[in-house]
């Protein structure tokens, strides 16, 4: 059984002011991170010639994958966060205080809200679907380092999660989720590398 490795980029420095989307660099944890996946990829996926690492196009998941060497990056659009049209580049605080009433229907649906001029997670959902099918077509050990929005599909896919769970999942920062698909089914594991 092959292994898929979910996990987001190292925290960026919009993660550290609290502002969604953008493109912004890695903070100093970040790049801690990065060098303590690339360690943790060398070691797990050792003697996996035919591995891969995908990330997103934009810059925090590209600098996470940055010290990982000797296996193939693919950049794929489909995996960049939630777009977040109006709002992006906003705090939650500042959407709260300057768009109550988007921050109210999101707050309300939170799977169907599409931000305006944006994508809604059902959104999100349906544009990853030809990553899904290569990652179920690879026989090699896949590293998909993304985003907290599209990770939160990604994992519910795998893991069989039900559609209205999806944009609550717990997917923290700093932490690889190792998915192993089998006969007997779907096993996980949780490696957090660090805080
Ligand atoms: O805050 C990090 C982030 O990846 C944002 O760029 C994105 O808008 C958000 O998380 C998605 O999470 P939620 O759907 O909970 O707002």
């Amino acid at each position: 059984p092959r292994p898929i490795l979910l996990t987001r980029h190292g925290e960026s420095q919009d993660n550290v002011r609290g502002r969604i989307g953008g493109d912004a660099i890695l903070s100093e944890a970040g790049e801690v991170y990065s060098r303590k996946l690339a360690n943790f990829i060398n070691k797990r996926l050792k003697s996996e010639k035919a591995a891969s690492i995908w990330t997103s196009t934009l810059q925090r998941t590209i600098l996470t994958a940055t010290p990982i060497v000797g296996f193939p990056k693919i950049q794929w659009r489909a995996l960049e966060e939630i777009n977040a049209g109006a709002c992006d580049g906003m705090t939650y605080e500042e959407i709260k205080r300057n768009m109550p009433e988007e921050y109210e229907s999101r707050r309300k649906d939170k799977l169907r809200y599409r931000y305006p001029r944006g994508e809604s997670y059902l959104d999100v959902i349906q544009r990853l679907e030809p990553v899904i099918i290569e990652l179920e077509r690879q026989r090699a050990p896949v590293v998909v380092i993304s985003h907290q929005a599209v990770l939160r599909a990604l994992y519910a896919y795998f893991a069989d999660r039900p559609l209205k769970e999806i944009p609550q999942i717990e997917v923290p920062l700093h932490t690889i989720i190792e998915i192993q698909m089998g006969v007997t089914g779907v096993q996980e594991k949780r490696y957090k590398l660090m805080d």
